[in-house]
């Protein structure tokens, strides 16, 4: 009993999310001001480096240096205040993958961080498609308020217009720009000052406003104004609605200057859910604190030891604990697996973990063991989540082994490339020939790069450029209904789809077969 209440009490300290934003609204630097605010890292500049490539934790492939960018996903874990915190980094490039999206089904929560001139992006929208339909909690973070940008009002408007969720502001800016005075703290009754040497001063309005000069000057006379506004005709807070997706707490500051950024983890520790159950194919429902261990594999990552042909599984942990050398099965194969040495961290260089609790990710070396979406648990009944969303690719093209001769590598490849999910493959089913969808062309880089040097195969891929597909829901699929109009394709399920031209020959098709059902995935 004593065990149990040390698992349930270590689980609740667990904060697993994720940041979703569009490139360049400041997502490495908030993730940066969480790492200095929990002193993981004591100077700025450390993580951000990354990028251009002075820091090479997350540097495991070429194709990563080369464009500076960060291809894959990685794992952050530190503690703040009592909680022990996994940031799930998604990759920053604007040809996002489908990755990015898998990533967000092993959080329990997810950020919002939006450049307050800009407003919701492109990228952002897409992303919280993906929170929506999980119905996670979301927090939105207005960075950049050191600039000009747009109204606070407009900003949260914007939320609700765009994506259909209530925005409640807990803190409302003062001034923006070079005016950038502070935030007015709804929820803890006080004014964060701004001072002009970069220092806060926090000033409780528990009592009412002070009397002070300052408070006076037209620039916080607009703010009170506003706060007042918004507790007569704005949203009301509503815990329950936060806690399904439908209201996100909204958080005004500067990444940059660090402003509001402890403000916000402060909260978002508070308000942002430990670990959530779970429930498995057969509407079994996993509690986090179950004696039985269990997770599911939501990414794969070769080579990111360029010496190893080392591949990684990464697992959500969904209940119990992780400990190393215990025994598990992998719920598709059969296979009985033990979990030795082969456990990593990835946050902390590569350090073994040795225990890791439901909510908790952790890396397994992987010998082609695990594909994306395998249930692993160490009980005796059966336990399979479910599977992952597949994605609806929008890029396509035709590949092919450039040499003939090297088609046992080829196959091999593709095979385990696309049971690591790094492209969806399809089959035209007129020819047989293979075809590659992605959701963003860097996918295909990838696919090309890791063939040559990991299958010694090269690649030609043919671009057919993007296409909208639709699964076809019919039982009675014409075979011979393909043209370059709508391409008949299957996919790896034998499931068959349409890779239609464009929107005028997708509507023509409905028009014209007005019964066959098309879908699209998310
Ligand atoms: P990302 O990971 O979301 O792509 O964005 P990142 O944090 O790299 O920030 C993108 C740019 O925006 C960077 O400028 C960064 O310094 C700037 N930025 C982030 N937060 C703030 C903020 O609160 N205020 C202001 N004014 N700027 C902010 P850069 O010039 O592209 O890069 P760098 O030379 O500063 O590294």
């Amino acid at each position: 009993m004593e065990e149990k209440t040390n698992l349930t009490q270590e689980i609740e300290k667990r904060r697993t999310f994720a940041i979703i934003s569009h490139p360049d609204a400041g997502k490495t630097t908030i993730t940066e001001q969480f790492l200095l605010a929990s002193n993981v890292i004591r100077s700025a500049g450390t993580v951000k480096g990354r990028k251009s490539g002075k820091f090479a934790q997350s540097d495991w492939m070429e194709i990563e240096k080369k464009r500076g960018i960060s291809v894959t996903s990685t794992v952050l874990e530190f503690n703040y205040q009592d909680c022990k915190i996994n940031l799930l980094d998604t990759p920053g490039h604007q040809d996002f993958s489908e990755d990015t999206y898998r990533t967000l089904s092993a959080v329990d929560s997810a950020v919002m961080v939006i450049d307050s001139a800009k407003g919701i992006e492109a990228q952002t929208k897409k992303l919280f498609q993906v929170t929506k339909q999980r119905g996670i909690p979301l927090f939105t973070f207005m960075n950049k308020l050191d600039r000009e940008g747009r109204s606070p009002m407009d900003l949260v408007d914007e939320i609700e217009n765009t994506l259909g969720i209530e925005g409640y502001p807990m803190n409302w800016p003062i001034g923006m720009g070079k005016n950038f005075r502070g935030i007015y703290n709804i929820s803890q009754k006080r004014i964060e000052l701004n001072l002009p040497n970069g220092e806060v001063k926090v000033v409780s309005i528990e009592n009412g406003i002070p009397a002070d000069q300052i408070f006076k000057e037209p620039i916080f006379q607009e703010a009170f104004n506003e706060v007042e506004l918004l507790k007569e005709a704005g949203n009301s807070f509503d815990p329950k609605k936060i806690q399904s997706g439908e209201q996100t707490p909204v958080f005004f500051g500067s990444a940059l200057t660090n402003f509001g950024v402890k403000t916000f983890l402060d909260e978002f520790v508070k308000m942002a859910p430990s670990p959530a159950t779970h429930e498995d194919v057969n509407g079994q429902v996993i509690l986090p604190d179950d004696a039985t261990f269990s997770g599911f594999v939501f990414k794969i990552q070769a080579n990111m030891n360029p010496h190893h042909r080392d591949r990684i599984a990464f697992i959500r942990i969904c209940s119990g604990e992780f400990n190393k050398g215990m025994e598990v099965l992998n719920e598709r194969s059969g296979k009985g697996l033990k979990l030795n040495s082969s456990t990593i961290n990835q946050s902390s260089d590569n350090e073994q973990v040795s225990k890791a609790v439901a909510g908790d990710i952790i890396g397994l070396f992987d010998n082609g063991n695990y594909q994306i979406g395998d249930t692993i648990h160490s009980g005796k009944k059966n336990l399979s989540f479910p599977p992952l969303p597949t994605f609806t690719p929008e890029l396509f093209c035709r590949v092919r082994a450039k040499n003939v001769m090297k088609q046992k590598s080829y196959h091999k490849g593709v095979n385990q490339l696309v049971s690591e999910g790094s492209v969806q493959l399809f089959k035209e089913v007129s020819t047989g020939d293979y075809i590659l969808g992605a959701v963003g062309q860097l996918q295909f880089e990838v696919f090309t790069f890791r063939m040559q040097n990991e299958y010694s195969s090269e690649v030609e891929l043919v671009p057919m450029g993007n296409r909208i597909a639709r699964w076809i829901e019919d039982e009675n699929v014409d075979e011979h209904d393909s043209s370059s109009r709508n391409l008949l394709v299957k996919d790896i399920f034998d499931g068959y789809l349409y890779l239609f031209e464009n929107t005028f020959a997708l509507r023509w098709y409905q028009d014209k077969h007005p019964k066959v059902k098309l879908v699209e995935k998310i």
